[in-house]
């Protein structure tokens, strides 16, 4: 078995959290996304799964979150997506995505995606030292060249909760409605 779910009532948002603190706070972009009539689905890298309430997520999209690979012959659990915002992205999945390295199902998501014509937007969470680093820039670059729609720069908080309530989660959906 490997079909396709039957498309979703709604337009379909694939939410891809990193593991950054502002994860933690990941809840107010759902609610903002279900606000605006988006049916959200969750794809999380491994590391992710530790940094915000995974159930209370779950409770929140009604569908489970996805962060392991399906097996072979598995269905597919969530529809294509018609947008996917990348929130909060940290630098390591940023510079894998840009090299095309697949070895998490949000990778793999995302480098699949690139190649759909659906919108993608990015809300960047790396701090200012490692946002120096020559293959940020070229990583930027590159998905920037590929059509992906980038926030300004969000360097955290390292005191509390890498400042989530700071964090901006609205500015994902209007980047995905500006053009
Ligand atoms: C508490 C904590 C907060 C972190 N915050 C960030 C962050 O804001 N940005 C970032 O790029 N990495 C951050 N990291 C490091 C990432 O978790 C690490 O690079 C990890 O490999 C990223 O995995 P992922 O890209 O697969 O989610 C943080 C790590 C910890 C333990």
């Amino acid at each position: 078995m490997t079909e396709t779910p039957a498309p979703a009532a709604k337009p379909f948002l694939y939410v891809v959290v990193c593991a950054a603190g502002v994860a933690s706070d990941v809840s107010k972009l759902i609610t903002a996304a279900q606000e605006k009539d988006w049916e959200v689905g969750v794809i999380a890298t491994p590391l992710a799964m530790g940094f915000f309430d995974t159930d209370a997520v779950e409770t929140q999209t009604g569908r489970p979150i996805r962060s392991a690979w399906r097996r072979p012959g598995d269905p597919r659990p969530f529809p294509a997506p018609d947008a996917v915002l990348v929130a909060p992205a940290t630098f390591n999945t940023l510079n894998k995505w840009a090299a095309g390295i697949a070895d998490t199902l949000a990778l793999g998501t995302l480098c699949e995606v690139s190649g759909l014509g659906v919108p993608i937007a990015v809300l960047p969470c790396v701090g200012e030292a490692l946002a120096t680093h020559p293959a940020y820039w070229a990583s930027l670059e590159r998905l920037r060249g590929m059509g992906v729609r980038f926030a300004d720069p969000y360097a955290g908080d390292a005191e509390q909760d890498g400042g989530a309530a700071e964090f901006g989660w609205e500015r994902g959906l209007e980047l995905l409605a500006a053009r």
